[in-house]
């Protein structure tokens, strides 16, 4: 059995007013129970962070931003602090998705001051990765995930990688509903693994979570969860709705009992 707890994360993206996200969240703690095997982050849009977490209080769930900006405060007109984050109680930050990354222009630098920055704050970061169709077609997948892996966890103090989460999403698998078959989601993930040898150590690298993202759904969860160096997910679309998002949060249960 695997040392690391399974991690269901739903990223909602621009999705829910504050009223909606409070029905999914109560819908779906109602589901959970307050016992879980699996821990479970909800990321709703900024404008619902505030009525999510105090949906969440009390359950077993826990909520994440879906950005934030790397400096403390001052002239960033549209942007939120990690302070600011932490004062609702969000304790983990989806940074670096490749949404944000295409459609925003965010660089690996910038990612990393973002990633440092939550972890100075304690907040738990979720660094997305991931390569393009035109990259995997070109055979440098590795190459690509090796620099985005490398740059955003630069500085990153090996006392404190633990707290940080991967997830490796390829793009051309978000909301395309194409899927990574589980052999080619697991080689990236123990790339990624070995990677974190790398930089930090056989036992800390042993207790970092990497999850999957891309076209996750209840039929196919349980095969990538399987994999030995998947430890969960990272989901858009299925964690819309209550049902197909708590199935996922069962299918990470049953993986632990494999
Ligand atoms: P998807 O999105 O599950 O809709 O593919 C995943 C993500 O972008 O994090």
């Amino acid at each position: 059995m695997s040392i690391r707890t399974p991690l269901i994360a739903g990223n909602w993206k621009m999705n829910k007013t504050a009223t909606e996200a409070t029905d999914l969240v109560k819908a779906i703690a109602a589901a959970v129970g307050t016992e879980s095997a699996v821990q479970i982050v909800l990321c709703p849009p900024f404008t619902a962070l505030s009525a999510v977490c105090a949906a969440a209080e009390g359950t077993h769930l826990a909520v994440g931003a879906q950005n934030m900006h790397d400096k403390t405060h001052g002239a960033f007109t549209g942007e939120v602090s990690a302070a600011m984050l932490r004062d609702l109680h969000v304790t983990h930050v989806i940074l670096g998705h490749s949404e944000r990354r295409a459609i925003f222009g965010e660089d690996d630098a910038f990612i990393n001051r973002k990633v440092n920055a939550a972890l100075a704050a304690s907040l738990k970061p979720i660094l997305c990765v991931g390569e393009l169709l035109a990259e995997r077609e070109a055979g440098t997948t590795n190459a690509v995930v090796k620099r985005q892996v490398e740059l955003g966890l630069a500085g990153v103090p090996a006392g404190k990688a633990e707290q940080v989460i991967i997830a490796y999403e390829p793009v051309w698998a978000i909301g395309t509903g194409k899927t990574a078959t589980p052999a080619m989601a697991q080689e990236v993930h123990a790339f990624i693994r070995s990677l974190l040898v790398t930089q930090f150590g056989a036992e800390t690298a042993g207790r970092v979570r990497i999850l999957y993202g891309g076209s996750m759904k209840p039929d196919n969860a349980d095969a990538l969860l399987a994999e030995h160096d998947i430890d969960g997910g990272l989901i858009g679309g299925a964690s819309l709705e209550a049902k197909s998002f708590v199935d996922l949060v069962q299918s990470a249960a049953k993986s632990l009992t494999r």
